[in-house]
């Protein structure tokens, strides 16, 4: 089976990279952490990673064990923060399935948004913040948005921004795949624009290496007791070798380094992806990313279509996945990180040509 589900980008100098750095952390005492400190991770450990991660100057900083565990602390920090009356969360129409989850499990009531090929649909968030009940919180994934794949445009962010600010509606901004664009094209952050009502997760797991298992949260300084208090609560703490070894690679520039391999790497990748099956295929465009938001034959169900991939030998991930109200459609999200060799990756890709009637 080729696998075109899973969209971790991984490169071959990551590995490398992490094993000089846990080396040098082995053969020296004193840098070699002995505890865990306070829950958000040591300080000086902290202050390392902030200007590779780009925390917005003003916001404090937080380590978990995992992307997804900064992600569940913001959203659940940010819900304290809001109204009491305004514990709900408004998602984009298509999310990440583990935060759609996540909210399910912790009975946190969701409103989907309507999405264009900017973005959400402000018009639609001002209309349901006009609703008697309105969401406290609104999480959504700006630039390189999983599984779509795009980035909202400057303009969209300013106006979203405002209608926050205008509405005391807070943000949590997914950034687990921004790395992955240039940053001289990338949107400002929702965070430069509203520093006041926004908390921001990042995946160093992603951007360094799946062996590192760690995540980080940018937040208000005001909501630091809140932020700690998840973290100590959930036995969220990252472990602190590991933490420390993401140290080193941030300030030895190789953090930087394999990101930009993973750029480039993915630009190889996304080629190939339209030699094969062609742009026209595509339902958003990739920009920089390693998923592609894909189209199939509408005239066949989603289950249908997914079993003759699966017997044709390719795996792919099903719009209801993402869907926030577990909706069909059309589409279905490609991923080029399933398959670490780019041959095995073609392979997979000409097969999927097939199935799409290529
Ligand atoms: C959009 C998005 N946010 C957050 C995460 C969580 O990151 P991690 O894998 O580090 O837990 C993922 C992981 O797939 C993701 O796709």
């Amino acid at each position: 089976m080729y696998d075109l589900w899973v969209n971790y980008p991984a490169v071959p100098a990551q590995q490398a990279a992490v094993a000089e750095a846990l080396r040098g952390l082995a053969a020296d005492p004193e840098a070699l952490p002995a505890g865990f400190g306070p829950p958000p991770g040591d300080p000086r450990v902290r202050t390392a990673l902030a200007p590779m991660l780009g925390v917005n100057p003003g916001h404090a900083l937080a380590l978990t064990c995992g992307g997804q565990s900064a992600l569940s602390v913001a959203l659940l920090a940010a819900l304290g923060a809001a109204n009491p009356a305004r514990q709900r969360i408004a998602v984009e129409a298509f999310t990440f399935p583990q935060a759609r989850n996540f909210m399910r499990l912790e009975g946190i009531p969701t409103v989907g948004l309507p999405m264009d090929s900017e973005g959400l649909q402000p018009e639609a968030l001002e209309r349901l913040l006009a609703f008697p009940d309105p969401p406290g919180v609104l999480y959504l994934m700006p630039v390189l948005h999983n599984p779509l794949g795009l980035t909202y445009s400057a303009a969209r962010l300013e106006r979203i921004a405002a209608i926050a600010r205008c509405h005391g509606l807070w943000v949590v901004e997914d950034e687990a795949y921004a790395f992955l664009a240039a940053p001289e094209q990338r949107p400002p952050t929702l965070a430069s624009l509203i520093p006041e009502r926004t908390l921001v997760m990042w995946s160093l797991s992603k951007m360094l290496s799946l062996s590192l298992r760690l995540g980080a949260l940018s937040h208000p300084p005001a909501l630091a007791g809140a932020v700690a208090d998840q973290i100590r609560m959930r036995g969220l703490t990252a472990n602190p070798v590991i933490a420390a070894a993401a140290a080193v690679l941030a300030a030895d520039g190789r953090g930087v380094q394999v990101m930009a391999e993973k750029r480039a790497e993915g630009e190889r990748r996304r080629a190939l992806a339209r030699d094969i099956l062609g742009a026209h295929r595509f339902a958003a465009d990739p920009g920089a990313s390693w998923h592609i938001w894909m189209h199939r034959p509408a005239d066949e169900a989603e289950a249908a279509f997914l079993a003759r991939a699966r017997e044709a030998g390719v795996s792919i991930a099903p719009a209801v996945h993402f869907h926030h109200a577990d909706r069909e459609a059309p589409l279905f999200r490609l991923s080029l990180g399933g398959e670490a060799d780019p041959a095995r990756l073609e392979a997979g890709l000409k097969i999927l040509a097939k199935v799409l009637g290529e």
